[in-house]
């Protein structure tokens, strides 16, 4: 009878629902807040550094993520091509997440070390250059603009204050590390640290 109501009343069923769910929620989610290997670093991440910081932002602005995720899943034909699954104590130090949800192009999470500079600079600049069948854009420009770093300390204090351990010299010296320096340099950079930090990741 009780459970005649409950049917009848979409309402009252619509939150049933709700509060049964949030069960299972609760269950599988609190969890995670406590565990050592989602709340903690993996061994030996570091913040990036000024110039990789300088090279990442170069990847937000020009849409990298738009055709690259950063987030190889825990599945066979993944961690075959791309290498170990991202690990939460990997990002810990990122913010914002670059995973990405579209991959136009391959998986970006782990190409740290896979190429040399040089690969990555003729890529770049055009990347028919080294991939003939590659549908991805020239970043001519990247070659010909240099960074200023005037933002540069601004960036890494907001960083720090999100719990990223930058320390106080680093901060100092950061535009002056930066300073001139061509952007491509710094997108390399960062392109080159990606996925390197966890032990035999790939
Ligand atoms: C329109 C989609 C698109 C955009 C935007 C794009 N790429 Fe790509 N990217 C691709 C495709 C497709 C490939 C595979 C062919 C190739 O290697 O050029 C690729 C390959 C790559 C590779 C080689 C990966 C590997 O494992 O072989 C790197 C590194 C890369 N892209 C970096 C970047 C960076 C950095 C940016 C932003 C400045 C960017 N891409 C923007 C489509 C894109």
């Amino acid at each position: 009878m009780k459970h005649e109501l409950v049917e009848r009343n979409t309402g009252l069923l619509g939150a049933l629902i709700l509060v049964a769910i949030s069960f299972g929620g609760l269950a599988e989610i609190v969890p995670l807040f406590f565990q050592k290997d989602t709340t903690e670093p993996v061994e030996g991440l570091r913040p990036l550094t000024a110039l990789e910081l300088e090279g990442r932002d170069i990847y937000r602005r020009e849409g990298c993520v738009g055709c690259h995720s950063q987030m190889i899943r825990p599945f066979r034909a993944e961690t075959e091509r791309y290498g170990h699954y991202n690990v939460a104590g990997e990002g810990l130090y990122e913010h914002n997440f670059l995973w990405g949800s579209k991959r136009t192009g391959p998986d970006l999470a782990r190409v740290g070390g896979r190429y040399t500079d040089e690969w990555h600079r003729r890529h770049m600049y055009d990347p028919r250059d080294v991939v003939p069948e590659s549908i991805m854009p020239a970043y001519p420009w990247l070659f010909e603009r240099t960074l200023d770093g005037r933002a540069t300390p601004a960036k890494m204090r907001a960083l720090k204050r999100l719990g990223v351990p930058y320390a106080e010299e680093e901060i100092a010296a950061a535009r002056g590390e930066v300073e001139g320096v061509p952007e491509i340099d710094a997108l390399i950079a960062y392109l080159q640290q990606l996925g390197t930090v966890l032990e035999g990741a790939r």
